[in-house]
């Protein structure tokens, strides 16, 4: 296959902290390797400390070899990829600490120039703005903002008018990479591509539905970041929200960028505001206490550095309603949190039962029907069905089975969602990105229930480590007949 080089210099801020180079550097490692970028473009790091080239080639390769499986590094590719790389040192704030960056830059001002901010949001302002004042903001620029954007409505908002003043919308994509993920992208595909879902998606068919994104891993050092973020923060208001999006939107009328992001801003806008007294009802949050996970012990979260008096959620659940034709009375459910049982990412649509059944009388129950989307770590789409249990029995016995949709067999390599994220922009393709709006209609939905937290309207739980969260989140779906799909 002919593929399509793209020359460009892509400066990573923040280039030296975990995202970099646990993520981005592992993903332009293998694009670089798989002939998607021409081998003349060059990945800049932004780094806060003075550096040396040799160092700095060091420590790439250093992390590379942590962060790569060892069957994915290779010494000689290493080799060709070290040629793209370069260091400069800047300090945000210091307008004059730039000059090394831009010295390297003007070699090429023609050039494409993607600027990934991969920072706290505080710096993307005044990165923004001396990239500007400093001329470095060409026709060929692009930005790319990490999530999340700003910590609630007003501070997103002001985030957002400032990066304005200095690229264009066009230019700015704002990454949730759980977009990029093949397995969440295969949701539109699912949806808009086999008419046997078309007539059952609604609310006359769905029970409830389901998303959960477990984590068995804890804060990982980024304790600072994290303590001022928390679960609904780092994880709701982006990553959840976004496959609850894909899984209530209307059929766009096309792929086309803004057609995707006009129906997911439609379903962000009709979530129902929960009053004082739904967010009591309809929200959990938690914090892990001491435990084990996999039979390690494990520390409790206020036992981290300097956490002793943290009351940052690391665990959420929510009933979420929305308020329009398609989904009216049908639950949706949300749950994540750190330092669960098991690394776990799934979507449980979980249809109606049959209106009567002329089983009852064989003994038998029925169970509902559910669509089990796996995102991670295993990817597979189930469909669980209702089905004879094969034999000369003379009652008809049934038993639920697993119709496999999707195996995904494959030796291939899947590429990070990082890696498609990278490209798109790379392409000048916004659709996996999340456009101005829907971070604001995410954080004006989000905004009341973190206010009522704040009020104490629901009481901060504890949940050990190594366990599905606190039983307040089971009673929170049993209070609705219903239950969290966990074997
Ligand atoms: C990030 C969060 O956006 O997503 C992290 O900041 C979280 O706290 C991570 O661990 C989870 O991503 P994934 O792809 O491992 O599910």
């Amino acid at each position: 296959m002919q593929l399509n080089k793209t020359l460009c210099d892509i400066v990573i801020f923040g280039g030296q902290g975990d995202l970099s180079f646990r993520k981005l550097m592992p993903a332009l490692y293998h694009l670089s390797n798989d002939g998607h970028l021409d081998p003349l473009s060059r990945i800049i790091t932004v780094a806060r400390f003075d550096m040396s080239h040799e160092e700095h080639i060091a420590l790439i390769y250093e992390k590379l070899t942590e962060f790569l499986k060892p069957d994915q590094f290779d010494e000689v590719k290493f080799a060709t990829f070290m040629q793209q790389l370069h260091v400069v040192t800047v300090s945000f704030e210091d307008q004059s600490s730039y000059q090394g960056l831009k010295k390297l830059l003007d070699l090429h001002p023609q050039r494409e120039r993607l600027n990934y901010l991969s920072t706290a949001p505080d710096f993307f302002t005044v990165i923004s703005k001396t990239l500007s004042i400093l001329g470095l903001v060409t026709p060929q620029s692009r930005v790319v903002l990490e999530k999340p954007i700003g910590r609630d409505l007003h501070s997103a908002r002001l985030i957002n008018s400032e990066v304005l003043k200095y690229f264009e919308e066009k230019q700015i994509y704002r990454i949730d990479h759980y977009l990029g993920k093949d397995t969440v992208q295969n949701i539109m595909a699912l949806r808009f591509s086999n008419r046997i879902f078309m007539p059952l998606w609604d609310a006359n068919n769905i029970e409830h539905v389901q998303i959960t994104v477990a984590e068995s891993v804890g804060v990982e050092g980024r304790w600072g970041y994290y303590d001022q973020y928390g679960a609904m923060r780092d994880m709701i208001q982006n990553h959840l929200m976004q496959l609850l999006c894909l899984v209530a939107m209307e059929p766009p009328y096309s792929l086309h960028a803004d057609s995707v992001r006009d129906e997911k801003v439609k379903v962000l806008r009709s979530l129902r505001p929960m009053s004082a007294a739904d967010i009591e009802r309809k929200t959990v949050r938690a914090q892990y206490a001491q435990g084990s996970i996999d039979g390690q012990p494990v520390p409790g979260y206020r036992e981290g550095d300097g956490m002793q008096h943290s009351n940052t959620e690391t665990f959420a659940a929510l009933r979420v309603d929305i308020d329009n034709w398609r989904w009216n009375g049908v639950p949706f459910y949300l749950r994540s949190g750190k330092r669960m049982r098991q690394r776990n990412s799934e979507i449980v649509i979980q249809f109606k039962s049959v209106p009567h059944s002329i089983f009852l009388n064989q003994g038998n129950s029925i169970s509902e029907n559910k669509l089990v989307i796996s995102l991670q770590p295993k990817e597979s789409i189930q469909l669980k069905l209702m089905n004879k249990v094969p034999g000369l029995s003379d009652q008809m016995r049934l038993q639920q089975v697993d119709l496999e949709l999707n195996s995904r067999i494959d030796s291939t390599r899947k590429p990070d969602a990082y890696e498609r994220l990278l490209l798109d922009v790379i392409r000048s393709n916004p659709t996996l990105f999340m456009r101005l709006d829907e971070v604001e209609a995410a954080w004006k939905w989000a905004d009341v229930i973190l206010a009522g937290w704040a009020d104490n309207v629901t009481p901060m739980k504890s949940y050990q480590a190594g366990t599905d969260g606190p039983t307040a989140s089971i009673q929170l779906v049993v209070q609705d007949g219903a239950s969290w799909n966990d074997e």
